[in-house]
């Protein structure tokens, strides 16, 4: 019986199952750790099936290879596991850690193993086994090596899409300019690089939730005007200028705030407002409608395990918006919540 292997948030691993049982009712939750779950998989299941498995609670995906509980064995296992492959062009090296247990610590325990068993790996592994560089290209065949403890390894290959991160446990690339206010400066990094959206200068912003301010930082570095809609004050370095563009505070919850409060035409929408989506999306729909949008991110907090069973409909209502591209995923600084993401707007 082949194995899949999910590496999510900690704190949502029940989120992840309560997905998978309705996306995939025949794979059979297994073996887990905090932050990761493996699954029982029809037989007929295979690394390229598995690779294109979409999961929104995951970060990365793949099909098991085994588990190892003693590091000194690890690179023999490592060369076991590539052998196959060998003579077919180098395999991208995933050296990566699990989160924490704990899901309000961002702090992780593992990074710093993970770090050294990447650099013995390569050291260890013959010229040609892997590639110099780790960020995955389209159908590149990526080893991955997820550190579960001080003696522990999980082994998975998975095969690179588009739709993924192509980076090691979908950690991307990113330098947060000083004093960044919040995370959500990294989760709108991180969205903008997953999507390959692009907000330029002199464009104008709606930012829902806006408070402390990480998001309209990162729009104002970009040159851009944002209108952020917030009861809570924001950092004062936005409102005394941060970056090339501009900001404005509303300062009022979001069911207050008329269309007309906005300006006539902005290109983007930004959302990260701490309710459930299903007091937030009808909002969204009341502000978003009748403009012309470049994108829309809302941030969506899973604060219910029913959120799991309501990915098609916030789907179909990015799609109702009249948005051709909608791309859901949790990216590596989120929480229990995901990005939904729609561009491509008709009209
Ligand atoms: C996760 S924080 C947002 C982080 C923010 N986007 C940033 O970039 O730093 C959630 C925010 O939602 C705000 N919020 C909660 N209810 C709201 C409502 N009804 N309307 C607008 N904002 C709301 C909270 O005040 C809080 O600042």
């Amino acid at each position: 019986m082949p194995y899949a292997f999910v590496v999510t948030r900690t704190g949502c691993e029940a989120l992840l199952k309560r997905e998978v049982s309705r996306t995939r009712p025949e794979f059979r939750p297994a073996f887990s750790r905090k932050g990761l779950v493996t699954f029982r998989v029809p037989e007929e299941e295979t690394l390229e099936t598995l690779s294109r498995w979409p999961v929104i609670f995951g970060r990365v995906r793949g099909l098991t290879l085994r588990r190892i509980d003693d590091l000194a064995g690890l690179p023999a296992a490592v060369a076991e596991a590539v052998a196959p492959w060998r003579g077919k062009g180098p395999v991208r090296l995933h050296v990566f850690d699990r989160d924490g247990d704990d899901p309000r610590d961002d702090r992780r325990p593992f990074q710093d193993l993970a770090r050294t068993l990447r650099d013995r790996l390569r050291e260890s592994a013959p010229p040609g086994t892997f590639h110099g560089d780790a960020t995955a290209r389209v159908e590149d065949l990526v080893l991955d090596v997820l550190v579960m403890g001080p003696r522990e390894v999980l082994l998975g290959l998975h095969r690179h899409h588009g739709d993924q991160s192509p980076h090691p446990g979908a950690c991307p690339p990113l330098e947060p300019p000083a004093a960044v206010p919040s995370r959500a400066w990294w989760k709108l990094e991180e969205a903008l690089l997953r999507t390959g959206l692009h907000p330029r200068a002199g464009e104008k912003a709606v930012d829902l939730g806006c408070s402390p301010g990480g998001a309209s930082l990162a729009l104002m570095h970009r040159g851009l005007e944002v209108w952020g809609v917030d009861p809570t004050p924001v950092d004062p370095s936005l409102v005394l200028g941060n970056g090339p563009g501009r900001f404005t505070q509303i300062q009022r919850p979001v069911q207050a705030v008329h269309p007309g409060d906005l300006p006539r035409e902005f290109q983007w929408m930004v959302v990260d407002i701490n309710e459930g989506p299903d007091r937030v999306l009808p909002e969204v729909r009341r502000l978003a409608q009748g403009r012309h949008l470049r994108g829309l991110l809302v941030t969506v907090k899973a604060n219910r395990l029913e959120v799991a069973d309501r990915i098609p409909i916030i789907e179909a209502f990015l799609r109702d918006l009249g948005f051709r591209q909608v791309r859901l995923f949790q990216g590596y600084h989120h929480h229990r919540e995901f990005m939904a993401a729609a561009w491509g707007q008709r009209g």
